[in-house]
């Protein structure tokens, strides 16, 4: 079963000229860990806010958003809190933020939750922190043990789905990589199904089975996290590979892809990606490819690989 399937997700607000989301298709079984990765700007936090049932004031949606089963864009705001707190949970790239600085650890964690002493216990526990930091104030805490307390958090109501928007940004190299062990974790033990939004390639390889590769609303393209990552099929996936930091002298240059994204003012005809292609032809620019065996690119479909 999907914990998350989102299909036909087309986002719109009535000021932009094109879709902030267009023809989305992504799901999380149960226990899977899948990453959404894509440059800043691609519609990545917005699908998984969508999963909350959260969107932007005068957005106007058309598609499914089902966690656990039930669609998320017709559940009534009574049933949407009750989602919210058992079903499904978010963490974000700055822990402070989602945390009230003048209540002790502990009360935040069992906030409106009957009997959940045992649970923020166990879960304290489970996320490598001691029990006293249940006494403890947020700002006694580093970024790095807030967000293992915003993860004990969100497991309190034991969620079949975790999204996690660009949890480890914040953090030094070292503390995300105990949080991303920490998540994978925490997945076997609880059976949790995983989003991971993030732009980093590097961290999206490490924590997910299945990866999703989005660009300007779209789904470029999908697949498992070793054969994508090993033989990407879309040009853009490739570039977004070759523009990776790399550890020693080229990392003090951040290797970007040339161009900008396409932004909201424009509409878009043919591929987002055409004016950026290498292998873009008249076509690209016209006609926007499907995403149909994994990968929305005219010119892949041969088997031709772009490594
Ligand atoms: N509330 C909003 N109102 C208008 N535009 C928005 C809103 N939220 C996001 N956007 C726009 O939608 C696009 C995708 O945003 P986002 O999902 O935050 O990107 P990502 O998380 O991939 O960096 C961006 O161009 C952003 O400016
Ligand atoms: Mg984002």
């Amino acid at each position: 079963m999907s914990v998350l399937r989102i299909d036909g997700l087309r986002m719109r607000l009535p000021e932009t000229a094109r879709p902030l989301l267009d023809g989305v298709e992504l799901s999380v079984a149960e226990g899977e860990s899948v990453a959404l990765v894509g440059e800043s700007g691609s519609g990545k936090s917005l699908t998984s806010r969508l999963a909350l049932g959260l969107l932007p004031s005068g957005a106007v949606v058309e598609g499914t958003v089902a966690v656990a089963g039930e669609d998320v864009l017709a559940a009534s705001p009574a049933r949407l809190r009750e989602l919210r707190s058992r079903t499904v949970a978010m963490i974000f790239q700055d822990p402070r933020a989602g945390i009230n600085p003048l209540r002790r650890v502990g009360d935040f964690l069992v906030e409106g939750r009957k009997g959940a002493r045992a649970r923020a216990r166990e879960l304290v526990e489970a996320v490598g922190l001691e029990q006293r930091v249940l006494r403890q104030y947020p700002h006694e805490l580093s970024g790095g043990m807030l967000q293992r307390v915003m993860i004990a958090g969100a497991l309190m109501g034991d969620p079949k789905l975790l999204l996690c928007d660009e949890p480890t940004t914040a953090l030094d190299v070292t503390t995300q990589a105990e949080i991303v062990a920490l998540l994978q974790s925490l997945r076997r033990r609880y059976g949790t199904g995983l989003l991971f939004v993030t732009h980093d390639l590097d961290l999206a390889a490490d924590v997910a089975d299945r990866v999703y590769v989005m660009y300007a609303g779209r789904i470029a393209e999908t697949g498992p996290a070793d054969t994508l990552f090993s033989r990407p099929r879309h040009p853009y996936t490739a570039a977004l590979l070759a523009a990776r930091p790399r550890v020693g002298k080229e990392a003090e240059r951040l290797a970007t892809i040339p161009g900008q994204p396409p932004d909201l003012r424009t509409a878009l005809t043919g591929c987002a990606f055409a004016v950026r292609c290498p292998l873009a032809t008249a076509e690209c620019h016209t006609d926007a490819p499907e995403l149909i065996d994994q990968v929305a690119c005219h010119h892949s479909r041969t088997g031709a690989e772009h490594a």
